[in-house]
């Protein structure tokens, strides 16, 4: 009997109702988004995923090949609307209407609140919450086609949390829990569900090399209620569940990821 919890894959759930679904997930290049795109191969879902390098995209997609159907990479810039919705039809006409949307792209650049002008905080906007409404806008008519579709946008702790360094991020994440709520009314009638998935405190390759040092794994085991670390996986664990059928009556919700954190 196992008494222990796992990171192993093989130990965790498996979604019938995901095979064969074309899923969408942007910034799926590396980091979370990257785990994401996996996770749903290995549920043999048809993935199509945005990211701006063509490297880092190489490297997912060999990783979801080995484990389910190859994923289809489109390079584009999320700020760049056109492009992120020619990417949504390009996968639509390719893999088939898209059934999950996973709004999660983001840049969680640190700023200085006196230092933000006008095109600054319109960049971090473009990147932090725009894609997520436009990219939705993009995959309704489809997702009306299949009888329903499920969308999980990405939130972040830092706005629950109150934390410094980048206001316009957090604002941005605080935001997209009024997109969640808003869409899910508009949406409900077609079956088309919205929720957020709130991350914590999430150890990426980007995270480890950027801002994890001694305080902040202090802050860290001070702070979570369960010990060791929140991966990428535990993410893209939940994102399959409120992908699924299983969370078919979950509408309209914020499901956070912190270890108990906030
Ligand atoms: N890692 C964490 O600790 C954490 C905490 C809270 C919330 N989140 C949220 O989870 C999601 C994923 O987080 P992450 O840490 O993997 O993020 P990340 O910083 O690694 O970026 C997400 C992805 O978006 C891509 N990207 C960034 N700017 C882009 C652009 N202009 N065009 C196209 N792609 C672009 C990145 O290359 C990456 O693949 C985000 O929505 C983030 O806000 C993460």
């Amino acid at each position: 009997m196992t008494t222990h919890t796992t990171q192993d894959a093989k130990n965790f759930a498996h979604y019938p109702s995901l095979a064969g679904r074309t899923v969408f997930v942007t910034g799926g290049s590396s980091g979370i988004g990257g785990d994401i795109v996996v996770a749903f191969a290995r549920q043999g879902a048809k993935v199509g995923f945005t990211g701006r390098n063509a490297q880092s995209a190489a490297d997912v997609v060999a990783r979801a090949s080995a484990v389910g159907p190859t994923p289809l990479f489109l390079q584009s810039d999320a700020t760049d609307v056109p492009a992120l919705q020619q990417a949504i039809r390009t996968t639509a006409e390719t893999l088939g209407d898209i059934a999950v949307l996973v709004n999660n792209v983001a840049n969680d650049q640190r700023h200085d609140l006196m230092a933000v002008t006008e095109e600054d905080f319109d960049w971090r906007v473009a990147i932090n919450l725009r894609p997520h409404f436009f990219a939705a806008q993009a995959v309704v008519e489809g997702m009306k086609r299949l009888g329903g579709g499920a969308i999980v946008n990405l939130g972040s702790t830092s706005w629950i949390g109150k934390s410094k360094g980048y206001p316009v991020y957090a604002t941005c994440k605080s935001a997209t829990v009024g997109l969640t709520r808003s869409l899910a009314k508009e949406l409900g009638e077609f079956k088309i569900r919205v929720n957020t998935l709130t991350p914590g405190w999430i150890m990426t390759e980007k995270q480890l090399t950027m801002w994890v040092d001694e305080a902040g794994e202090r802050a860290m085991n001070e702070n979570q209620c369960l010990p060791g670390r929140i991966v990428g996986n535990d993410v893209a664990n939940l994102a399959l569940f409120l992908s699924a059928d299983d969370s078919r009556m979950v509408t309209a919700q914020d499901f956070i990821i912190d270890a108990g954190w906030n």
